[in-house]
């Protein structure tokens, strides 16, 4: 199983709708089987897929390494692909195990997917926007790091921030990877093409040559629960994350 993680320390980049629909395209497109982790306290991945709930999810994996993994896994209506989901407890769990200086409680989430290690191709992590207990879990559990990026000066700003903590999970996990960043909300206007190649002259990390385009549709998926390729497949989002996903592959 190869684990990839869509984070960045802004919100409403594009992680959740970016590592939701990703997930969806490796296994329906690709037919992959593919687990989905709901990384952020806000449970929007697991919404997305009409999960949410008070049920057991990446929260209790993290704070009980007896867990039994298989309890919270829920299947989706999507063939290959299952999600972990999560809901408020993430935020408890984040304070417990922040407040728990007595233990090395890093490796949990990494310790509970290797269990389902075989019977999974992929592990999709969407992350919250922030550096916190479970962030730091999901890059000791991480192969593939991709960020999602905003065209704008702000998203650029902590960016450098991310690449360094990244580089500094490696000691850690030698097996994680920085994939790339990709753009998101991409319109083709001069300001975004030099905010592009100020990314790509920067050093700081590879850039896909695929970008998503800001595409109303997008909200719309979430309205109608529903990955985009099963919602307007037709549709340039779902064009352009098959797209990204190609490219990931081959990368
Ligand atoms: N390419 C896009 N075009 C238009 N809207 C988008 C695009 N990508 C994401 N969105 C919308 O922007 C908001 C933030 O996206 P989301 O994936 O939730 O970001 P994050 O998880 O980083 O906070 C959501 O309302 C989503 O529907
Ligand atoms: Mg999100």
């Amino acid at each position: 199983m190869k684990t990839l993680s869509f984070i960045n320390l802004k919100g409403g980049v594009g992680k959740t709708i970016s590592a939701a629909n990703v997930a969806h395209i490796l296994a329906t497109v690709h037919g992959k089987r593919v687990l989905l982790v709901d990384g952020d306290k806000q449970g929007n991945t697991s919404q997305y897929f009409r999960l949410y709930g008070e049920q057991d999810g990446t929260a209790a994996l993290l704070m009980d390494p007896a867990r039994d993994v298989l309890e919270t896994i829920y299947s989706t209506q999507y063939k290959g692909l299952d999600v972990i989901t999560s809901n408020m407890d993430l935020y408890a769990a984040d304070r417990a195990i922040y407040e728990d200086v007595e233990r090395d409680t890093s490796g949990a989430l990494k310790a509970a997917l290797r269990c389902v290690g075989a019977d999974y191709d992929y592990c999709v992590i969407d992350n919250g926007p922030a550096v916190d207990t479970v962030a730091l879990n999901v890059l000791m559990a991480s192969n593939d790091v991709l960020i999602p990026v905003r065209p704008d000066d702000f998203s650029f700003a902590g960016m450098a921030d991310l690449v360094e903590q990244i580089k500094s999970a490696q000691a850690e996990n030698p097996a994680l990877n920085l994939a790339g960043a990709f753009f998101t909300h991409w319109q083709n206007r001069d300001t975004f093409k030099q905010a592009r190649q100020a990314l790509e002259e920067s050093g700081l990390c590879p850039v896909f040559n695929t970008a998503i385009n800001y595409n109303p549709k997008i909200s719309e998926s979430t309205f109608a629960g529903a990955p985009l390729c099963d919602f307007a497949g037709r549709s340039w989002a779902a064009i352009q994350y098959k797209k990204l996903v190609a490219e990931y592959l081959k990368s």
